[in-house]
């Protein structure tokens, strides 16, 4: 089954208003051509007005980096996903970083998920093992239970939207990525089996699986290559415009363009 590979590129806590939207601009220049290939940027959300107008109509899509899942209400400091409609294709949920300083739950993460449907927009969920997880093999149970818990309540026919993004959390802005062939099988074992398991063949080998962990130029062919990887999520390297470029249009290459 094809599957369109998606790379997205989660700036994080960088890129100010101005320069997110120049930088968009600067991006969608270079990638507008490929078209086998899914792309977004995840500025922070005070720039989301600003680089969605910047985007308008282009195929370079907008990520948002959360949403919470009531439509509004006593909660400061949240974005609702209701808020985030028109302004975003996808929401970037439980990231490793929001899970380990802002205390992100399993529980609220699928909350959030069902807001973003239910908005009409894609989440993007973000799963992945500790160092000492993985060095106590406790890896594939540890993330099948995180796509389980991520993905309670939603129906088959929602499945078309939602990505699921593996991320080591060892593998996240170190420079240390995991090996292709690693990603791939833990992809494979615990999220595409744990898919299968809960919404049969078909939506485990339609749905897209991103890799994200220290991914560069220099690695990316290596991951794109692997069967079970769809794209990539990826951090630093979406802060230049080179390096980002240069990932869609590997991922372009690989995929016959
Ligand atoms: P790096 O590409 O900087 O390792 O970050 C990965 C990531 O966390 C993307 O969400």
């Amino acid at each position: 089954m094809s599957r369109t590979p998606i790379v997205v590129g989660n700036w994080k806590m960088n890129k100010a208003p101005r320069e997110a939207i120049d930088f968009a601009q600067q991006l969608e220049a270079r990638v507008r051509n490929f078209d086998s290939v899914e792309t977004a940027v995840a500025p922070t959300s005070l720039a989301l007005s600003g680089v969605a107008d910047a985007l308008q109509g282009s195929p370079l899509k907008v990520a948002a980096q959360g949403a919470h899942w009531e439509a509004s209400g006593a909660f400061t400091g949240q974005v609702a996903a209701d808020m985030l409609r028109g302004l975003a294709d996808f929401v970037i949920l439980g990231h490793s970083e929001v899970r380990a300083y802002l205390a992100e739950t399993d529980a609220n993460v699928n909350r959030k998920a069902n807001a973003v449907l239910a908005a009409g927009m894609q989440p993007i969920i973000a799963v992945g093992e500790s160092l000492a997880q993985n060095e106590a093999g406790e890896t594939i149970p540890f993330v099948r239970g995180q796509v389980r818990a991520a993905l309670a309540g939603i129906s088959a026919a929602d499945m078309a939207r939602v990505v699921i993004a593996y991320e080591p959390i060892w593998a996240i802005g170190t420079g240390k990525s995991a090996t292709s062939q690693q990603a791939d099988s833990i992809i494979g074992a615990a999220v595409r089996d744990t898919l299968r398991g809960l919404y049969g063949d078909t939506i485990a080998e339609s749905t897209r699986i991103q890799y994200g962990g220290s991914v560069k130029p220099g690695n990316m062919a290596e991951f794109m290559a692997q069967p079970n990887i769809d794209g990539a999520l990826v951090g630093g390297a979406s802060l230049q415009v080179d390096d980002f470029a240069a990932l869609v249009e590997i991922a372009a290459e690989m995929n016959g363009e």
